[in-house]
């Protein structure tokens, strides 16, 4: 299995909480990114992948041109033959119907929407540039287009959010009957407006709301399969899958990651640079650290733990670091083993972090 993902480092507008790699959209430079980008998938040309990803940035922010360019650049040099899965990125205010159809034809079978908050007030104050009604219109252009696979992204814990309003959120967007829901709790990321106005989160609250989250989802029938999200039945993320079980995949586009041939990488954070290395047919990538077996023992438990219905598989692991770390867990029923499989108990999600940190290197 080896998935690709490609980063699109455009947006309208920076959101007040948002540290990801992303400039504003121009519409010369998101050309020029696209033909760079086209340059770097023929690198790859006849390469297998079973998953692909555009996200960002804003996918959706490119133009119809710039989104048939990228597409058709894939399709052209991946052998998708059989590809299970192809994600796109989209946000409410540039979703059109035009952009919709071009990527049902280009065989897009998954989208991927960043609603994060139905209350237009919160939306505003968090720097979203739509509303709720923008996000309606989007998501129902998106079914007459014929997508039937969607995931919605939200982040609770948000500047004083109250339980009741985070209800209100989990309850309206089951109601729009996406198959995929998301949840980030809001983390304060440096040189963000958020952190530079000394925004703070409060951890209670946020616990609180997540087991408000675990409760209104599994009524409304999605399984919490992965500790940040919940799917209906088939149709958990196979792309997110692949990072979770730790396999390889391909990254394209400015400051992407990827993992090939036992190397994590870093394509360079740097559009312009990224384009003139494309163009000069060099490497692009900034990092790219050598994985050895003791790592990636430590990376597959810590990654194939967040799946919370399979776990992990007892035997494969042999590094004596990692066995005795895991039969302490066992022994302070921090996890589990189900027949073989070690998993995280549901109840000790919330601390998973002080529980994966007994695996780092
Ligand atoms: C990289 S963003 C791209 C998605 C898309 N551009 C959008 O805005 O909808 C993926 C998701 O990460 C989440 N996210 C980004 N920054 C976050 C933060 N500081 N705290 C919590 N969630 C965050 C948001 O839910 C967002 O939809
Ligand atoms: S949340 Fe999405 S739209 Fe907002 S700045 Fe980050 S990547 Fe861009």
């Amino acid at each position: 299995m080896q998935g690709l993902y490609v980063h699109i480092p455009f947006c309208r507008q920076k959101c007040f909480y948002c540290d990801f790699f992303s400039v504003g959209y121009n519409e010369h430079t998101a050309s020029q990114y696209a033909e760079a980008l086209s340059i770097h998938c023929r690198r790859y040309k006849n390469e297998k992948i079973n998953t692909a990803y555009i996200g960002g940035g804003t996918p959706s922010v490119l133009s119809e041109k710039q989104i048939s360019k990228l597409l058709d650049s894939i399709n052209d040099n991946f052998d998708t033959s059989s590809l299970k899965e192809f994600t796109f990125e989209l946000n409410p205010e540039s979703t059109t119907e035009a952009k919709l159809k071009i990527l049902k034809k280009a065989g897009v079978n998954r989208l991927s929407m960043g609603l994060q908050s139905v209350n237009n007030e919160m939306l505003k104050k968090i720097g979203r540039v739509h509303d709720f009604s923008m996000f309606e219109r989007a998501y129902k252009a998106a079914l007459n287009a014929g997508f039937d696979n969607f995931n919605l992204d939200l982040i609770y814990g948000l500047p004083q959010q109250s339980i009741a309003d985070w209800e209100n959120n989990l309850n309206k967007a089951v109601r729009f009957g996406c198959s995929h829901i998301s949840l980030y709790p809001l983390s304060i990321e440096e040189d963000t407006p958020f952190f530079n106005s000394g925004v703070c989160v409060n951890e209670d609250l946020q616990r609180e709301m997540y087991e408000t989250a675990v409760r209104i989802l599994a009524d409304n029938g999605f399984d919490h399969y992965e500790i940040s999200n919940w799917a209906k039945p088939g149709s958990q993320s196979v792309h997110n899958g692949n990072y979770w079980r730790n396999f390889k995949y391909i990254a394209l586009g400015a400051g992407a990651a990827g993992y090939e041939n036992d190397f994590r990488y870093l394509n360079i954070v740097n559009i312009e640079k990224y384009m003139e290395l494309t163009a000069k047919g060099m490497s692009v990538k900034q990092e790219d650290d050598y994985i050895d077996e003791e790592t990636r023992e430590s990376e597959t438990i810590m990654l194939g733990l967040r799946l919370l219905d399979e776990g992990v598989n007892i035997n494969d692991f042999k590094k004596e670091s990692i066995k005795s770390a895991l039969q302490e867990l066992l022994n302070e029923h921090k996890l589990i083993n189900e027949d073989g499989r070690i998993k995280l108990p549901k109840d000790m999600v919330y601390v998973s972090n002080s529980i994966m940190s007994r695996f780092m290197k």
